[in-house]
């Protein structure tokens, strides 16, 4: 597999028989997720992938924005955006938009829909000006307030720009096969769709249309996305704790938690990984944060944060353990230059490579933090490429999935995030939150 787990810096922290103890737990949960029925089973549409002739169609659609947009804007907010985001910052160049234009091979991809910010908002649209546009509005339910509202900023933006018309050509819609706002609203105009599937949650959609389509956009090959992930599949498909590394992850997590840890850490030492982190943040606090229960997901940068939560992690509460995701050779390497007079002292280091030097620091690090009692556990890639990074999400999902069961709680469900929306609702005044509304005008006036 392109992913790899390493548990060998753990053993001073789990010991055999905890692993040996949780094999019934783990057969149990794989049994639960492969006959389809634990909790959520409705959702399972992820562990397989999507098939040739949808892809083709991703790609001719794809292809089209590739060709003609300056710009293309990806609006969806949660699992509607964070697993295109985490693999188009992953793999496309990370200053695509400061390149020379004759550098640049495609568009540049903006995000919106995320947040309801103003400044934020405004000054895409001030980037936008003279550029050709395109725009994927996503959203399963069709009807999440952020993205409706940012999508009704920027088609308001492209009819005035373009027209009516050739609005309706530079929009593509993903959504659900039938109802909600959204496809009433893609059916009406007539735009080209996507579907998001009825059986698979918005963190889990990465692999569907939903993330599919703007990573096509972006220039990424989905069918090698598709086929790290395939192999992934194949890969964490046996029941067996001790074959199975997603598994393994999962159980690990599990023991984490079982003896009293609260917090998992997934550092990254390639700032290119922040927007996966985001992603993986979701998958798991959204998957496992309920019922009173669940390690809460943090992530850090590193060597970045090692000069910031650096000083938490090594020293503050031991209520962490680490993943840490390290990519062993980048693609691009770079070496230390010769300088003539030594005069910054790091003549040593001439010719070493910027990856080497970052594989010392992983390893400097991960034995430190070991030292004060936080558990390292490591997934390495020996590249960053699409390929890996297929295997990666496929691998992350699994594992998450597995681990939701063997905490006890459904995987695929999001109850809690309702909360909010409904006390939105009320404070903005839409029709039917009436009672609410005043209730909460009364206690925010208290
Ligand atoms: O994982 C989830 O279900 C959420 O994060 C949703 O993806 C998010 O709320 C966006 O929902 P929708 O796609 O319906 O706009």
């Amino acid at each position: 597999s392109p992913v790899s787990l390493n548990l060998n810096y753990v053993a001073l922290f789990v010991a055999d028989h905890e692993w040996e103890q949780l094999h019934p737990a783990v057969s149990h949960a794989h049994h639960l997720l492969h006959a389809g029925t634990g909790k959520g089973a409705g959702l399972l549409g992820w562990m397989d992938l999507p098939d040739k002739e949808e892809i083709s169609r991703i790609e001719k659609s794809a292809a089209r924005i590739r060709k003609d947009a300056d710009v293309f804007i990806v609006i969806g907010i949660g699992g509607s955006s964070l697993g295109a985001k985490a693999v188009i910052s992953g793999l496309c160049h990370a200053f695509h938009s400061s390149l020379h234009p004759q550098k640049k091979n495609g568009p540049d991809v903006f995000f919106l829909g995320e947040h309801f910010g103003s400044d934020y908002t405004n000054e895409l649209l001030e980037a936008l000006e003279g550029k050709s546009v395109y725009v994927n509005v996503i959203s399963k339910s069709g009807t999440t307030t952020e993205p409706a509202i940012a999508f009704r900023i920027v088609k308001t933006w492209m009819e005035h720009t373009y027209g009516e018309e050739e609005a309706k050509k530079r929009i593509i819609a993903t959504t659900d096969r039938e109802k909600g706002a959204l496809k009433t609203m893609a059916n009406a105009e007539g735009y080209e769709t996507f579907v998001v599937p009825d059986d698979v949650g918005g963190r889990y959609s990465v692999l569907t249309p939903v993330g599919l389509f703007p990573i096509a956009a972006a220039g990424i090959s989905i069918r090698d996305l598709i086929a790290g992930a395939e192999e992934a599949r194949r890969d964490y498909t046996d029941e067996r704790l001790s074959h199975n590394q997603a598994y393994q992850y999962a159980a690990f997590r599990n023991l984490m938690y079982q003896k009293g840890k609260q917090i998992e850490l997934l550092s990254t030492y390639e700032p290119k990984l922040t927007d996966f982190s985001e992603w993986w943040k979701q998958l798991y606090g959204e998957s496992e944060g309920k019922d009173g229960k669940g390690l809460f997901p943090a992530s850090a940068v590193f060597t970045t944060d090692l000069h910031s939560m650096g000083q938490y992690i090594q020293d503050g509460r031991r209520h962490l353990f680490e993943t840490v995701l390290f990519v062993r050779k980048s693609r691009n390497e770079i070496q230390i230059p010769q300088s003539a007079s030594d005069e910054d002292g790091l003549d040593f280091l001439a010719g070493e490579r910027l990856d080497a030097i970052n594989q010392k620091a992983f390893q400097a690090t991960m034995l430190a933090h070991t030292d004060g009692a936080v558990p390292n556990v490591f997934l390495e890639m020996n590249e960053l490429n699409v390929f890996s990074l297929g295997a990666l999400i496929y691998f992350f999902e699994k594992a998450c999935a597995l681990s939701g069961y063997l905490l006890g709680v459904n995987p695929f469900d999001q109850p809690g995030v309702e909360s909010y929306k409904q006390n939105m609702y009320a404070l903005l005044g839409k029709s039917g939150h009436e009672q609410r509304r005043t209730e909460l005008e009364e206690r925010l006036n208290e």
